[in-house]
């Protein structure tokens, strides 16, 4: 059977095997239709591969790559070779098939199912989890099997970017990565193209990052920027602490812990636990299942909340105390975070990780200026590493007065 696809001058490398496959970019450039495209002819060329269309979460089939494949086989004239079922796609003539999952529905255990499969394609992959990436790559290890990556870039720390860049930086074998804008789409349809243009007029500020595959935030907005580091470590015993701080949350936000330690002007994070939601009864138990000693140490939390202190104090958590703010209280333990040389976050911090990134300063809308206030978001984890630290952080001259009320 002949089969004539068009396929983008970008792609033609994508042929060849390749262990990673990566293909970013921005918005329409047609990342997803072409290597949609791309797994159906390999799913007509060779009758017997498996195939897994993965992605970090996934509500339901109709959130999966599944709809776009469908019209790919029916686009080809093709859907006389394919059993199409509610969940899966199978190859008639041959052990064939196609799945859709999320990696958030898998444990340790049951990504071996993924084992035989001869092609994973990671789409959104800028929401892949360090977690599910370190699971995904030694579960497909059937010779000569692939992992394909599409994305928006959103943050430089994100699991894929960070795999991505390390391996191309280092002239790693078995990479293949692309970046691709929709001026490298020649199927570019013309409302997208208006849609670009108007972003380009009055969306400038986001342009880059939706259309040209920027990352997303100014990185000097970054209230820790060019400060913080995701490395591996494990605490000695000449080190200071472990120091214990909780942030309450409930409906919205996390009731959020963190511990960290101090050695030689570095700060080091090795826990960061949360959960939105989180009953006051379960509250103790929910930590003390990550941080088994948690009860034996002081564990300072947000003074606003002295019921919730009280009561943790009678169940579970008998060192926890609430630790006063004063004006200009987040600032200062900013500027005592910022104080040290470096703040090294495990990678299994993935919480308090992602809020280092996305914390920043407030961006004027018109001039792209960085204004010196702290936007009050993605700051449950650093507040409670802020509470942590609380007997180390000094306030500042200014406020004097309100040290004084604090310590007096
Ligand atoms: N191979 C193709 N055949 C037909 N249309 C395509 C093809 N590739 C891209 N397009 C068009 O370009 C649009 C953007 O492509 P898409 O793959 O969704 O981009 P991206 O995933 O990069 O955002 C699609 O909605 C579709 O209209
Ligand atoms: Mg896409």
């Amino acid at each position: 059977m002949e089969l004539e696809i068009k396929t983008p001058r970008w792609f033609l490398p994508y042929l060849e095997p390749k262990r990673y496959k990566g293909i970013k970019g921005g918005r329409g450039s047609g990342k997803s239709h072409t290597v949609g495209e791309a797994l159906v002819e390999k799913m007509i060329m060779q009758p017997n591969c498996k195939m897994v269309c993965i992605r970090e979460i996934q509500r339901s089939l109709k959130f999966s790559s599944k709809a776009l494949i469908e019209s790919k086989i029916q686009a080809f004239g093709v859907s006389h070779l394919f059993d199409i079922t509610q969940n899966e796609i199978k190859r008639i003539g041959g052990e064939g098939i196609m799945i859709f999952q999320g990696m958030q529905d898998h444990t340790a255990d049951s990504i071996k199912s993924l084992e035989g499969f001869d092609l994973a394609w990671v789409e959104e992959a800028q929401n892949l989890s360090h977690r599910s990436l370190q699971l995904l790559r030694p579960t497909i290890r059937k010779a000569g099997s692939e992992i394909w990556f599409t994305w928006n870039p959103d943050q430089e720390t994100d699991a894929v970017d960070a795999f991505f860049n390390e391996a191309i930086a280092n002239n790693a074998d078995g990479f293949l990565l692309s970046h691709v804008n929709y001026d490298a789409n020649p199927f570019l349809p013309d409302e997208l193209l208006k849609e670009m243009e108007y972003d380009r007029r009055y969306n400038s500020s986001t342009f880059d990052h939706v259309w040209n595959g920027a990352y997303n935030i100014k990185s000097d907005a970054q209230v820790f920027n060019g400060k913080y580091c995701i490395e591996d470590f494990e605490p000695k015993s000449n080190w200071n602490g472990p120091y214990h701080g909780m942030d309450f949350g409930f409906a919205q936000d996390p009731t959020a812990v963190v511990r960290c330690w101090v050695y030689q002007n570095c700060l080091y994070v090795d826990r960061s636990f949360g959960k939105v939601g989180l009953e006051l009864d379960d509250t103790a138990q929910f930590f003390l299942k990550d941080i088994p000693n948690l009860s034996q140490y002081t564990l300072r939390a947000d003074s606003a909340r002295p019921e919730s202190i009280s009561y943790l104090k009678r169940h579970g958590l008998p060192r926890i105390e609430g630790v006063k703010k004063w004006k200009g209280s987040v600032e200062d333990g900013i500027a005592h975070i910022k104080s040290y040389d470096k703040v090294v976050i495990h990678p299994d911090c993935e919480e308090i990780a992602k809020e280092f990134r996305l914390y920043s300063y407030k961006v004027d809308k018109h001039s792209g200026d960085i204004l010196p206030e702290v936007l009050d978001e993605n700051n449950h984890y650093i507040d409670a590493l802020r509470y942590a630290l609380n007997p180390l952080i000094q306030p500042s001259g200014s406020f004097k007065q309100a040290a004084f009320n604090l310590y007096r």
